[in-house]
């Protein structure tokens, strides 16, 4: 069965009881059936991987060669997390980058991200309907095989 790689960084797996006036009351959790949801019809099966560091998020994605697109929230990794950067460079398949809030509305060490020169799209500000999103762009990117 082909994998989604669903990966999120830091701070990610409180979400529901995270600042909920700023990420929401959807809990990880719920977010992860939420795309299973959406890519189901596929037969796709989606993999989660939260981890609070990121040499254990580089690790995700260097064992994720065999998925066929990935959803990253890389948190604050966004800011400075040039590793997961650079293993998300040698990622071989189509991904996109998530962020519940919108960033360009907060602080100003938030309006950039060294991730998303990369990604092949970007959602930020819909809270967790932007993970939905983000695996509809995915269905529609990656060929049927
Ligand atoms: C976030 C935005 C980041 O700036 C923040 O550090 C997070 C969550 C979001 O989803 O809105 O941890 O990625």
């Amino acid at each position: 069965m082909s994998e989604l790689l669903l990966l999120n960084g830091p701070n990610l797996g409180i979400l529901g009881r995270r600042q909920p006036e700023i990420y929401g009351t959807e809990t990880l959790a719920d977010i992860v059936d939420a795309v299973g949801e959406e890519v189901e019809g596929r037969g796709w099966k989606v993999v989660s991987v939260q981890r609070e560091s990121e040499g254990e998020l580089i690790s995700a994605v260097h064992e994720a060669d065999g998925t066929v697109g990935a959803i990253v929230n890389p948190g604050a990794l966004m800011i400075a997390g040039w590793g997961l950067r650079d293993a998300l460079a040698a990622y071989p398949r189509p991904w996109i980058e998530v962020h519940l809030s919108n960033v360009w509305a907060r602080e100003a060490f938030r309006h950039e991200s060294v991730l998303a020169p990369l990604a092949d799209g970007v959602i930020v500000g819909l809270g967790a309907l932007g993970y939905r999103l983000a695996a509809r762009a995915l269905l529609a990117k990656v060929p049927r095989s």
